[in-house]
């Protein structure tokens, strides 16, 4: 992707971190999720007082995309921290690379880690869930269509 591309989506996860709902943890996370047709969808985390339900901001963005029909995603932005103040690289959690894994090509979909609207480190899907478990390991019938739009 370009520098440009870049910079606009972690703009985009930046401005979102605000909206965030982390009552309980207060580490408030959010995300920024770029589509093949250069659509972007942006989530937070949204904490509930019964714990389990809490939702990641990444997962966020994905339901937000997929139920509008996106099914061809590029790259994500990912920014969080204390009180929704980013003071390291917030990585997605195991939950959210599995869910990323189910959509998205582990060479070509790219995780931008944002401690700041200006620095960001990079890495593909395969990178942060290597020898991962996928739609095609249960065989060629499941193949499908999970990297096309409906
Ligand atoms: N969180 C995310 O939203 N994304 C991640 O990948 C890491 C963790 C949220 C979940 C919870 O609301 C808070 O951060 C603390 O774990």
């Amino acid at each position: 992707m370009s520098p440009d591309e870049a910079r606009m989506l972690i703009q985009k996860a930046w401005e979102t971190l605000p909206r965030a709902y982390a009552p309980y943890s207060r580490f408030h996370v959010a995300a920024a999720l770029l589509c093949g047709d250069g659509s972007v969808y942006t989530g937070f985390n949204i904490e509930n007082a019964a714990f389990s339900p809490t939702i990641c901001a990444e997962r966020s963005a994905f339901v937000r995309a997929l139920c509008d029909g996106k099914r061809d995603f590029r790259a994500i932005a990912i920014c969080g921290g204390p009180d929704g103040t980013p003071v390291d690289f917030c990585a997605p959690c195991g939950v959210c690379r599995q869910v990323m894994r189910e959509f998205c090509s582990p060479d070509d979909f790219q995780i931008l880690l944002a401690k700041s609207p200006e620095e960001f480190r990079t890495f593909s899907l395969r990178q942060l869930l290597p020898e991962g478990f996928g739609p095609e390991n249960l065989g060629p019938s499941k193949r499908g269509d999970s990297h096309a739009d409906v």
